[in-house]
């Protein structure tokens, strides 16, 4: 596999590197998302499984490109580039001698526009947002030192859900995921797949299916790819297929990740998701969320009202740039869907496995 390392042209964006070298990527997978030299280093999801494609972002808007088109995504790496965007922003502002706290804001903004169903985007802003004290100059190397201690905190948090959640696997598991949830969602080890990773290293996991997964194919892409890493046995279905799967009775347990938790348990997921929660009810097949605390939203009381993020009609309309369909037709594509909490068996935190209805036992 070719490893690359290059830079993205955003609106304000410097291109930076560009090309393949030797020196990066080599080894184990270690860091979707990281604080490198000042910048912010990601791999480019949208170029996997057939390249390795690193990407060093030094603008804000170029990140902020990055996130609207899924080079980063999933709901705890979001949390990450949120913060980090934000300490990019007030790093370059104290270098160019401009106004710090206005840069601190439209970073902010810019970025949490980007996608407002994950809650962790807007809870990576704020919590290092706010660290920023006009009058105390040093606050500025504060900001980013929390937003980098934020890359390490998530990849102890999403090791620890996988910990937690494996009790609930028995052996001989016939496990399916949905869209990706694994490492490339977060900083590192995934939520869903932390405990797929966890149970398969106990012998516990027979067969992963991924679904397909709209609109970049997340998991025939993503998700097949880190399991295949993991040497993991694993197949991919259509997602129109999955429900159908798990009615036949070859599948054990579904395990996925949030993209936001309502108070009362309703969970926002990929779309997509909710159709197998209905079937794995119907069957009697537990149906397990894996998520960090930060994706508990105790602000929203319910999944009615969690934002469903609207895509672009032509992702669903044309294909490489192709029209597929009529022209005319417009397309309805939702990234979301909610799944209510009675169809969730449980949900696995870092703190813990709690039935939905118990989530604020988790509360400090
Ligand atoms: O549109 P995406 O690919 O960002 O959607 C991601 C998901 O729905 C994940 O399941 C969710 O963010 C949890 S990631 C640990």
């Amino acid at each position: 596999m070719p490893r690359c390392f290059g830079g993205v042209a955003g609106p304000s964006a410097t291109m930076v590197h560009f090309g393949c070298g030797d020196d990066l990527g080599k080894g184990d997978f270690v860091r979707t998302i990281d604080w490198v030299d000042g910048r912010v280093r990601l791999i480019d999801q949208t170029r996997l499984p057939m390249e390795e494609v690193w990407l060093d972002l030094e603008s804000v808007e170029s990140l902020a490109e990055a996130i609207s088109s899924l080079r980063v995504r999933g709901a705890p790496a979001l949390g990450v580039a949120g913060a980090l965007g934000v300490a990019l922003a007030a790093r370059l502002a104290r270098e160019k001698g401009e106004d710090i706290g206005e840069a601190v804001s439209n970073a902010a903004e810019l970025l949490a526009s980007t996608r407002p169903t994950a809650v962790n985007l807007a809870w990576g802003i704020n919590r290092v947002k706010k660290i920023h004290d006009p009058e105390r100059p040093e606050s500025v190397d504060e900001l980013i030192n929390e937003a980098r201690s934020m890359v390490a905190e998530d990849e102890e948090i999403n090791r620890l859900i996988g910990e937690v959640g494996v009790d609930m696997f028995e052996a001989g598991s016939r496990v399916m995921t949905h869209c990706n949830a694994g490492a490339l969602a977060c900083v590192a080890h995934g939520t869903a797949l932390s405990v797929v990773e966890a149970a398969y290293k106990r012998g516990l996991v027979a067969e992963v299916t991924a679904t397909e997964t709209r609109p970049l194919l997340q998991g025939s892409r993503l998700t097949a790819w880190e399991l295949g890493r993991m040497g993991v046995a694993h197949r991919v279905t259509i997602d129109s297929g999955a429900a159908g799967l798990i009615a036949s009775g070859e599948i054990d347990v579904v395990v996925t990740g949030a993209d936001r938790v309502a108070a009362n348990g309703d969970v926002a997921n990929k779309v997509g998701t909710y159709p197998l929660a209905l079937a794995a009810k119907a069957k009697g097949v537990p149906f397990i969320v894996a998520a960090p605390l930060s994706t508990i939203d105790f602000d929203t009381p319910d999944g009615s009202a969690i934002p469903i993020e609207l895509r672009a009609e032509s992702e669903i309309l044309e294909m490489n740039g192709i029209r597929l369909a009529p022209e005319g037709t417009r397309a309805y594509n939702p990234a979301f869907d909610i799944t209510p909490a009675e169809y969730v068996s449980a949900i696995a935190t870092e703190a813990g496995v709690v039935r939905p209805d118990e989530l604020r036992s988790l509360l400090p």
